[in-house]
């Protein structure tokens, strides 16, 4: 027995030493963490449970057969996360590259099998170099299997990846397949084609970073939904973004301590300018609901001119999707409409109530959007906004106009309770558009074309510019004090908790896409 003993903590001491001392320096110098490390780091401690240590890969191309793969190359296992079951794997850019193989994937496969199965998120953490040069089509495979499970688990369990270094080529189809993508600033990347290829293609010249860097992903393709400064940091915020959401399609998040939801917030009352043209920051009213003020953002970076991320009401978890007057007023473009129509979709999938919060004045006009396919792209949020069947509360601040009154979720997108603070301005178009054209006729004939088109605007705005005329209809089902809006907001979640509603049956819609 003492012999097999031996042996087993023998083959242990090898996996545990990944590629070897030389390479884990290469990797510490770089400023990133071994994969062994990133897991104890994200589970709670003492929790994190191995699976298949001893997995070879079966490759005998290009002397393979005598390249010793510790783990594979891909460290795999379940734990806890503030005590809830999370399945993760993580790459190992010591052992070959963390470049993927056959058995490599089947490790990986069988994570995501066992998380769907136990209804728990799943977290992927990639360093590697791709698909394993020596396996071919077997590593080639190997994704696919990969892409299959990550989307039969999309909408069960939540899927959350983490860029850790490089993540090229097809590779970068299961990230994007997953709910989130976290990138570590200046020490991730990811490309389907890289700058040589590019080069040689394309004759265009670009850096890794500007090509496929954190930032890049984060302000500009929208590809990434968070960039952190260091592998820890990363790491601390997958485990917070989880606290958000529930392990399964079938549960709800966590519920955590309130703040006290009876509170009137008086600086509610002064947060809307009193000229409607003049913008204020949407982010300061968001965490003057929410509580503690805590607002986890998602894509801070991407589509400024909307903003999305969770928090807490009342110790719930909610999706908070708002328009920000700050970033071109607040307008609907294409980024803004994808970031919120997925975001929503999100939220639904994982029974994450949505509050939209609404100062918008239109879509974007312009030939770059209407060529780039505004039309197709902001359907996106009509249609998530309407299929989706969580609580949806919305709250409109200043504007809401036209079909972007609409697309924020109106009543009739299936908004279950809709509030409007008395600044609210709800119709058709803004004043000034609406009297050019309403009254054309009386300003143009008009002694004093200018004194008549000022007061036709002003008549125009004392009848439409205001939330009553919504409310007359019931649109909105009550025009709140701003202070009151924590107590309106909180009691509209409570009541909404056992909310059920039936769609007819169908095979799955048609999202424009
Ligand atoms: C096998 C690989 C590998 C790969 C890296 N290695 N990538 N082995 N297959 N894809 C090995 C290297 O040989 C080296 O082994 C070790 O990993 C570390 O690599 P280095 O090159 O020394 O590291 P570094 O200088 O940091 O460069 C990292 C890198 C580079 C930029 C990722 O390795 C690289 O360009 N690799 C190839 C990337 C690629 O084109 N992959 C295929 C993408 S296509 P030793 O023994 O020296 O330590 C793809 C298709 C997927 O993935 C399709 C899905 C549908």
């Amino acid at each position: 027995m003492s012999e097999k003993l031996e042996l087993l903590r023998e083959k242990r001491r090898v996996i545990e030493m990944a590629g070897g001392q030389k390479r884990i320096d290469k990797q510490h110098e770089a400023g990133k963490l071994t994969a062994r490390e990133r897991m104890n780091l994200f589970f709670d401690e003492g929790t994190f449970v191995e699976l298949d240590a001893f997995v070879k890969h079966r490759c005998t191309n290009f002397g393979m057969e005598k390249v010793e793969a510790p783990a594979e190359g891909v460290i795999t296992g379940y734990g806890k996360v503030d005590g809830r079951l999370v399945y993760a794997f993580a790459q190992d850019f010591t052992v070959v590259g963390g470049s993927l193989g056959e058995m490599h994937a089947k490790k990986i496969v069988k994570v995501l099998d066992l998380a769907i199965k136990m209804g728990a998120p799943v977290v992927g953490i990639n360093d590697s170099g791709g698909a394993r040069i020596q396996e071919a089509v077997d590593a080639l495979a190997g994704y696919g299997e990969i892409f299959y499970k990550n989307t039969i688990a999309s909408g069960v369990v939540p899927q959350i990846s983490a860029i850790m270094g490089p993540c090229a080529g097809g590779a970068v189809y299961s990230p994007a397949l997953t709910d989130f993508i976290f990138m570590v600033d200046k020490t991730s990347q990811m490309f389907i084609t890289g700058p040589q290829v590019i080069k040689t293609v394309t004759g265009e010249e670009v850096s890794a970073e500007d090509l496929g860097g954190a930032m890049t992903h984060n302000s500009v393709s929208g590809v990434a939904h968070f960039v952190s400064a260091n592998d820890e940091e990363c790491i601390m915020n997958i485990r917070k973004l989880l606290s958000y959401l529930p392990s399964n399609n079938m549960e709800m998040a966590p519920v955590f301590e309130a703040d006290d939801v009876n509170r009137i917030e008086e600086s509610l009352n002064d947060m809307v300018p009193s000229d409607p043209n003049k913008p204020y920051d949407m982010k300061k009213i968001i965490t003057g609901l929410v509580d503690s003020g805590d607002f986890f953002e998602v894509q801070p970076y991407y589509a400024q001119n909307m903003v999305v991320g969770f928090a807490r009401i009342n110790g719930q978890s909610v999706g908070i999707i708002a328009n920000q007057p700050m970033v071109m007023a607040g307008c609907l473009d294409i980024n803004a409409s994808d970031k919120a129509a997925r975001f929503i979709r999100t939220c639904d999938c994982f029974n994450v109530p949505v509050i939209s919060i609404v100062d918008v004045p239109g879509f974007l006009p312009g030939t770059g959007q209407e060529l780039g396919g505004i039309i197709r792209h902001g359907a996106k949020m009509l249609y998530a906004y309407s299929e989706a069947t969580v609580p949806k509360v919305t709250l409109i601040t200043r504007k809401a106009y036209g079909g972007s009154y609409l697309a924020m979720c109106s009543k009739d997108l299936g908004a279950d309770m809709v509030y409007a603070w008395p600044t609210a301005e709800i119709a058709v178009m803004g004043p000034q558009g609406a009297a050019n054209i309403i009254f054309r006729n009386d300003i143009k004939n008009a002694e004093n074309p200018q004194e008549t088109r000022a007061q036709k605007i002003k008549e125009y705005t004392d009848e439409f510019a205001t939330p009553y005329k919504a409310a007359e209809r019931g649109f909105v089902d009550d025009v709140i004090e701003p202070a009151h809006s924590i107590i309106r907001l909180a009691e509209a979640l409570d009541m909404l908790l056992s909310k059920r509603e039936q769609r007819p049956p169908k095979k799955h819609g048609n999202i424009p896409l």
